[in-house]
């Protein structure tokens, strides 16, 4: 068997003109959790949907499992657990009934349906309320109960789409604890996330880019790769500061608000220039990593 859970060779989904998707390659390793990144409208969703063989690709290659996205989908879709980025529950079923329709599109036996409902309910910490419908959870309890859904017949790869979207910090924590449980018993995650701190916790990160990968690595990898050296100056009026840089001699390569201040990024030795300032060198964030990257792509900044 393959080390590998998911592996692709230059994906690639059109839609009309729009390339979605534009030749992407990946492996993810089996019992990792990797990390999905890139903007809004970038194609994590739909590089998703084709690994989890409900969209067919228009060109490239991908297996899940062993088995071929565009030839084998039906026994893939079997076989994995997808979270949608809407969650795909039904508002008007109680928890429990959600539960029951999903572990029947999965054909478990009446005995194992029944221990597997229970050991989801337990999980996502919805025992007591599984009489309630699903449209009356507030965002975590949906979000967990989705998850058990997605999980109920215990899949060895799960595809997560924004799980944690329109989530609080305390729900977000409680579910990424249930992700790393799942993931240290050998279940692989492929997560697509907007939140810096998610992608951190994860082994392997990919950042997708209008269709393209364009960064791949673990956290500790990419922000190697950012060239320079990261500068951070604490201000009151970032605003201010940053048009006065622009204005002054001082030469730099990037420079955006984070907060309470500026990220300055600059090539080694012109760091000094920036003393006056008070600017302090910082290592790199993943949110430097991606702000750097998209910009490149983008012909925003040049190296
Ligand atoms: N069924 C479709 N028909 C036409 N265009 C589509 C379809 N699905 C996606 N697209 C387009 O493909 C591109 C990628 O969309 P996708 O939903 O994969 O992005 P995403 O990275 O998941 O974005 P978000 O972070 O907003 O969820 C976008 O330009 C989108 O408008
Ligand atoms: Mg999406």
């Amino acid at each position: 068997m393959s080390i590998y859970a998911v592996t692709t060779d230059e994906l690639t989904r059109q839609f009309g003109n729009i390339i979605a998707v534009n030749e992407v390659s990946m492996k993810i390793k089996h019992g990792s959790i990797y990390g999905f990144l890139g903007p809004n409208g970038s194609g994590k969703s739909t590089t998703i949907r084709m690994l989890c063989g409900i969209l067919e690709p228009t060109s490239g290659n991908g297996q899940v499992l062993g088995l071929d996205i565009a030839r084998e989908s039906e026994a893939i879709k079997s076989k994995i657990g997808y979270m949608s980025q809407k969650f795909g529950l039904y508002e008007d079923l109680t928890i429990l009934e959600n539960l029951q329709f999903y572990a029947g599109l999965y054909n478990l036996s009446k005995d194992v349906r029944r221990k597997r409902i229970e050991e989801m309910l337990e999980m996502a910490g919805l025992s007591a309320r599984q009489k309630q419908l699903a449209g009356n959870l507030s965002g975590g309890w949906k979000q967990r109960l989705a998850l058990g859904c997605a999980i109920i017949h215990k899949p060895a790869m799960v595809f997560l789409d924004e799980p944690t979207g329109g989530v609080d910090p305390l729900s977000r924590r409680m579910f990424w604890e249930i992700i790393y449980r799942l993931a240290a018993t050998g279940t692989t995650f492929m997560v697509s996330t907007h939140f810096m701190d998610e992608a951190e916790h994860c082994d392997e990160l990919g950042f997708i880019y209008e269709g393209k990968m364009i960064a791949t690595g673990t956290p500790g990898q990419l922000k190697k790769t950012i060239p320079g050296k990261m500068l951070e100056i604490g201000t009151e009026n970032p605003m201010k500061l940053l048009e006065e840089l622009r204005s002054s001699q001082v030469v730099f390569k990037d420079a955006y608000i984070c907060g309470a201040s500026l990220r300055i990024l600059v090539d080694n030795g012109q760091e000094r220039d920036f003393e006056k300032f008070s600017a302090q060198v910082m290592s790199p964030t993943l949110e430097d990593v991606f702000v750097y990257y998209a910009k490149l792509n983008s012909k925003e900044l040049t190296v």
